[in-house]
């Protein structure tokens, strides 16, 4: 099915987006990969519809389990249709296990240590400032949303974990960490925004990285593509 085109008026790291009405949007999955905030950056073609496949996926999963998400439909190639939303500017990054950024702040736990409960933590989605955790006090303080609003956005982000989590698990895949991203619609409720896809989960195949942790630690392109494939082909998604 093709989209509609619509008049660009965004482009990010990852993503072009488009205005088809006034409340639906088409974002573009760019055949880029970016790291380091943007200090690594190379083509890689057919990425954009592995991440704009992946999305729809899991999207459409949790919309199934119940979950308020924007998406509405992918083109079977790059682009999904979604709800515009307005975006709460936070990352909220749910995790499993001890990884990454978390590391860094609380190296007293190695890596891969198994949380002991799932830990939801909040960024400003500042890239000139790399995305600093904040406190959920810090956004109610700046009127970025309600306490109401990040009490949702914790059980929804939680719940999106269980489904995430037991989805990969029944195809043997662990979930380490994922980040997601919160709007607004029209009529004040929260919905899930944005992306789900190996550039913004972590994911592991018996202890291999299906995710963008490849091209970060040095892999190259054509390593985080075949990732990609194989996690799409373990999900049944075919191209
Ligand atoms: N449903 C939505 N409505 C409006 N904006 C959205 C929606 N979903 C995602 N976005 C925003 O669209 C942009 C997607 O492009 P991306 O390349 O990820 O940008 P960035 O580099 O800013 O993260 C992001 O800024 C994201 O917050
Ligand atoms: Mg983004």
């Amino acid at each position: 099915m093709s989209l509609r085109e619509g008049r660009l008026i965004y482009e990010g790291k990852a993503k072009r987006v488009y205005l088809i009405s006034n409340d639906e949007l088409i974002m573009e999955f760019k055949d880029e990969v970016t790291a380091l905030d943007g200090a690594r950056k190379e083509h890689a073609p057919g990425k954009g519809k592995l991440t704009a496949s992946q999305t729809a996926f899991f999207m459409d999963y949790l919309t199934k389990s119940g979950i308020r998400t924007h998406f509405i439909n992918w083109d079977g190639d790059r682009r999904i249709h979604v709800r515009r939303l307005r975006m709460i500017p936070v990352e909220v990054i749910v995790r499993n296990y001890a990884y990454g950024s978390f590391i860094r702040r609380m190296p007293l736990m190695k890596p891969l240590t198994r949380f002991t409960a799932p830990l939801v933590e909040f960024h400003l989605k500042n890239d000139g400032l790399h995305d600093p955790l904040i406190l959920p006090e810090d956004i109610i303080e700046a009127e970025l949303a309600s306490m109401e609003q990040i009490m949702e956005v914790k059980s929804v982000a939680l719940k999106v974990n269980q489904l995430l989590s037991e989805l990969l698990s029944n195809h043997g895949l662990i979930l380490v960490d994922f980040k997601l991203e919160f709007g607004v619609n029209g009529n004040g409720a929260l919905v899930l925004a944005d992306e789900l896809s190996g550039d913004t989960m972590r994911i592991l195949m018996n202890g291999k990285h299906l995710d963008k942790e490849l091209f970060r630690m040095g892999g190259s392109v054509k390593e985080l593509m075949e990732a990609y494939s194989t996690l799409n082909s373990i999900l049944g998604l075919s191209l």
